[in-house]
């Protein structure tokens, strides 16, 4: 149990305790008795704007919640995930950290007070001439990244694999080429199973860029780990990738793209392959910055080579709770551009904070309600996204729950440790990172501390 730190499971345990009475309460009842709470007037537009893209006929979610009739066996259930803030999945603490992001999904209280109101008044379905009009939806699998961003420039597939009905968990290796011609550069990326059928099998994939160009790896990279460069990680449940304005990744000619897919069997046999999108730039628009995906790593050991003594620690005996932690040094100032939690099956909770050069620790961000189908990806807002000045470390927190507690846990009479299938434990935070010189950095200190004076003086 060598990376456990209590002080750190307290800190959490008393976040999520605070967290718990944020859920809507009193309020809820108050003004129930003058104002009946209606399917078609009140709860159909939230359940347009925030749920149905995934519940209808056809998406990736197991029920339509589209018509009164199709919603209605559900309110008890529907009740009890939006006032968990399990749906939709933004499972992000409210009162940490960062709170501004560019693909924020998550309902306002008033909302959650709306549907809990709805359903405790009997869920009734009201005037169906109240219900507004029926949103199009397209095939059910357009990216998610088209809303903001337009159809993708570019989309490469994977080869594809065929996985047995019955087998163990399995890492699959193909290479594609990337086609184009000149050097472009990438403002967004998206991955995902090329069917819906193909989520099932599909863990996560990792996506390398395989290209000869030295600076696609992130500043300080030991040579000795031999580290690939990252074009993106995908996992269940996860969206897109957005870089910061003046940032992103340079794809020479020639470039190729090297796969690693996490299979596991389901019970039936399932071909699929696994796709990117690419967004670039327009042509001629460089952006000022490369940025690195980084996975910072809540395990001590990855940071150095196995021949440096490095080791991959953590340890969850049976039916308990485990928490692992490491240090990462910020060679470079950097712009951290989103977060994005990763851990298995008895993942629970995630802190990032930064402990700046001063000693001053700053909350980046806590996800305290972490589901292993659901590894969002929380983009911070351009004017959000934290900056911090050379020799910022970035501390990363993983919890882990082998207890009967946690739903997605297949045997809490099991002892985990580290490993790459999906019954193993890891754990670190995935994050864009944008780096900066020391002008750019004092630049964007001086600026902000101008701006946060002008914010008092108002
Ligand atoms: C990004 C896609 C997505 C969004 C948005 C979303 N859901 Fe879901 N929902 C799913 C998927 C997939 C599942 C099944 C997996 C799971 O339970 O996490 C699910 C499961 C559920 C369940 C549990 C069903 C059961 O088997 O008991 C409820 C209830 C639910 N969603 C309600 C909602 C409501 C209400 C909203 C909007 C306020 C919403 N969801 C938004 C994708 C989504």
């Amino acid at each position: 149990m060598s990376n456990v730190s209590s002080t750190r499971v307290a800190a959490i345990a008393v976040w999520a305790l605070f967290a718990m009475f944020t859920f809507p309460g009193p309020a809820v009842a108050q003004d129930l008795a003058d104002k009946p709470v209606t399917f078609s007037k009140d709860v159909a537009p939230i359940f347009q704007e925030r749920c149905q893209e995934c519940h209808h006929k056809g998406s990736i979610a197991p029920m339509s919640l589209v018509t009164y009739e199709e919603t209605r066996p559900w309110a008890k259930s529907i009740r009890q995930r939006v006032i968990e803030r399990q749906m939709p999945p933004w499972h992000i603490d409210k009162t940490v950290g960062i709170q501004k992001f560019k693909n924020d999904i998550s309902l306002s209280d008033e909302q959650i007070s709306t549907i809990v109101r709805w359903v405790d008044s009997g869920a009734l379905a009201g005037n169906l001439k109240d219900m507004p009009a029926a949103k199009q939806w397209s095939d059910g699998n357009e990216w998610k990244g088209q809303k903001e961003l337009g159809p993708p420039d570019l989309i490469v597939k994977s080869e594809p694999y065929t996985m047995p009905a019955k087998r163990q968990d399995l890492w699959w290796r193909p290479i594609s080429n990337i086609p184009i011609t000149e050097p472009r550069w990438l403002r967004a990326v998206e991955m995902r199973p090329g069917t819906l059928p193909g989520r099932k099998i599909t863990h996560h994939a990792v996506t390398y860029l395989v290209q000869d160009d030295p600076d696609s790896l992130a500043p300080g990279t030991d040579p000795a780990l031999n580290a690939r460069a990252y074009l993106m990680e995908w996992a269940v449940g996860k969206g897109y990738d957005l870089h910061g304005p003046d940032a992103g990744k340079l794809l020479l000619p020639g470039s190729q793209i090297s796969w690693d897919i996490h299979l596991h069997a389901v019970g039936e046999e399932i071909r699929d392959n696994v796709e990117i999108a690419l967004w670039f730039y327009p042509k001629g628009q460089e952006p000022k910055h490369r940025t690195y995906l980084t996975g910072f790593q809540a395990l001590r050991g990855f940071q150095t080579s196995k021949a440096a003594g490095g080791s991959r620690n953590v340890d969850i005996p049976p039916n308990s709770i485990a928490s692992s932690d490491n240090y990462t040094v910020l060679q470079k100032a950097a712009r951290l551009e989103n977060f994005q939690p990763h851990m298995h099956l008895r993942g629970k909770a995630m802190t990032v904070e930064a402990i700046l050069p001063d000693g001053i620790v700053q909350p980046i961000s806590y996800v305290g309600r972490f589901n292993f189908n659901w590894m969002t990806n929380y983009i911070f807002d351009d004017n959000a996204a934290p900056v911090f000045p050379k020799g910022t470390v970035i501390h990363v927190t993983a919890v882990y729950d082998n207890t009967i507690a946690n739903p997605n846990n297949p045997d809490p009479e099991q002892w985990v440790g580290f490993g790459d299938r999906t019954v193993d434990e890891m754990g670190h935070a995935w994050m864009n990172v944008t780096y900066l010189s020391d002008e750019e950095y004092n630049a964007w200190a001086a600026n902000r501390k101008t701006q946060q004076t002008a914010a008092e003086r108002r």
